[in-house]
């Protein structure tokens, strides 16, 4: 049976077998250095060549960079290790010696790492990457379900947009036109009124024409929707759940946020309650910092969210935007009518929006007169009237985009690294 490296501890002074690939490798003439991996994890093995058989060696000098192999050795503890552990190798059975590999030592242009995905998951980094990826998913869920949301997966072929005209996707479906999903949200609020406090998880597509850091064509969101909660008590649960994931990363990927350099004391801020300020007061705050243009009544860039995240050092929720800038869903402030009862909640250190929500429209006349006003045919929402008709009730939901959070928890320069592969502009190869 194969031992994995994730668990050699609890097998010190013992012979283990590992089944893996050679990261890499330093020779002496009289001991070779073996980097191995094996998906759970990196070990040094260490092949001594007075101490093995002349065939062992021999088979071992083969050993080109990525060549798959079973290792026999014995667990050695060693705190100068990365990893706490050696392996002195008595044994080596070559599975296949691996073509010329290329992606090498030196550095390489993120052009050509873009097409050498398939095999740049492979190193280290991208290894902790999507680590945490799957620690973020799985501590988001785990929140939700212990808080009583059921998970409820909305379609990707949908025939009308959520989130606006100017991005869809456009396919045939047989004979009519369908939209691959901007957001599950509309079906999340039907699914609310069923089932009152559910979530979706999955892919959702914007063909957007932006080359950013934060942009890409297909990301995945979790959708929280819930019956009966109003503008305030959704941001509760907002700001209770990303402080409940970062303490969990930081708990959990200890070793993966050391293997990208991770600023933790950063992270370490990140509890709940975060600040909250208004769209007004946001941009009173720009134009006291310098951007003196901007008019009340703009959409903020990522210039600008940057600027304002600055003055926190937790994510901060600007609220109540003006009602021109966002969706046609989202409920007016009674007090204020040209505002939304809306947040963005703002990441630190300039990774932008990471969560959209809002309380959304309960009344079907006002309804009626967005849909008018933003040109939407009945026949394609007369489902998601029908929501306001029968036991209309106040509710609220947000979507969190996971890869925008994934580059801010693992401190990454673009979300091009934080899905396995990236769709882009202009990219969707490998
Ligand atoms: O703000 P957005 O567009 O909100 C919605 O889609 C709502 N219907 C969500 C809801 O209330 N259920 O998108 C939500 C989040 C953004 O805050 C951002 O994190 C992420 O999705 N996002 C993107 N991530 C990567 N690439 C893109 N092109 C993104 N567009 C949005
Ligand atoms: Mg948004």
């Amino acid at each position: 049976m194969l031992t994995t490296i994730k668990d050699v501890a609890a097998h010190v002074g013992q012979e283990v077998k590992l089944g893996g690939w050679l990261y890499n490798k330093r020779s002496s003439g009289k001991i070779q250095f073996l980097q191995l991996r094996d998906g759970t994890g990196f070990i040094q093995g260490v092949l001594v060549k007075s101490q093995v058989a002349p065939e062992v060696w021999e088979d071992a000098s083969k050993l080109t960079q990525e060549s798959s192999l079973y290792v026999t050795g014995t667990v050695r503890q060693d705190d100068r290790a990365p990893s706490g552990f050696e392996l002195d190798v008595k044994h080596v059975e070559i599975i296949q010696v691996a073509e010329e590999y290329p992606i090498t030592k030196k550095e390489h242009g993120v052009d050509f790492l873009m097409d050498h995905r398939h095999l740049w998951l492979r190193t280290p980094r991208q290894r902790a990457i999507l680590t945490i990826r799957a620690e973020i998913i799985r501590a988001i869920q785990e929140f939700l379900d212990q808080k009583g949301f059921t998970l409820v997966d909305p379609p990707v072929l949908t025939p009308s947009s959520c989130e606006g005209t100017t991005n869809l996707f456009h396919t045939k479906y047989f004979d009519e036109d369908a939209f691959l999903t901007q957001s599950g949200q509309l079906y999340m609020e039907a699914a609310a009124m069923a089932l009152r406090n559910v979530y979706s998880f999955g892919p959702t597509f914007r063909a957007e024409k932006s080359k950013t850091r934060r942009h890409l064509i297909e990301f995945w969101m979790i959708e929280p929707e819930m019956a009966f909660v109003e503008h305030e008590q959704s941001l509760e649960i907002q700001e209770q759940m990303l402080s409940y994931v970062v303490q969990q990363v930081l708990k959990n990927c200890e070793r993966e946020l050391k293997t990208l350099d991770r600023d933790i004391s950063k992270l370490e801020k990140v509890q709940a309650p975060f600040p909250r300020i208004t769209y007004d007061e946001a941009v009173e705050l720009l134009h006291r910092e310098g951007f003196t243009d901007f008019k009340w009544g703009e959409d903020f860039g990522a210039p600008h969210e940057t600027k304002i995240a600055e003055s926190f050092d937790k994510p901060v929720f600007i609220t109540h935007y003006p009602t021109e800038v966002k969706a046609f869903y989202m409920k007016p402030d009674p007090n204020r009518p040209e505002v939304v009862l809306c947040a963005d909640l703002i990441a630190p250190e300039g990774y932008g929006e990471i969560i959209g929500g809002s309380q959304r429209i309960d009344d079907p006349a006002l309804m009626e007169e967005r849909y008018a006003a933003h040109n939407l045919p009945l026949e394609a929402y007369q489902w998601y009237l029908d929501l306001r008709k029968y036991g209309s009730v106040p509710h609220s939901g947000f979507g969190l985009g996971l890869e925008r959070t994934v580059a801010w928890i693992c401190g990454l320069d673009h979300v091009r690294e934080t899905i396995p592969f990236p769709r882009m502009l202009n990219r969707l190869y490998p």
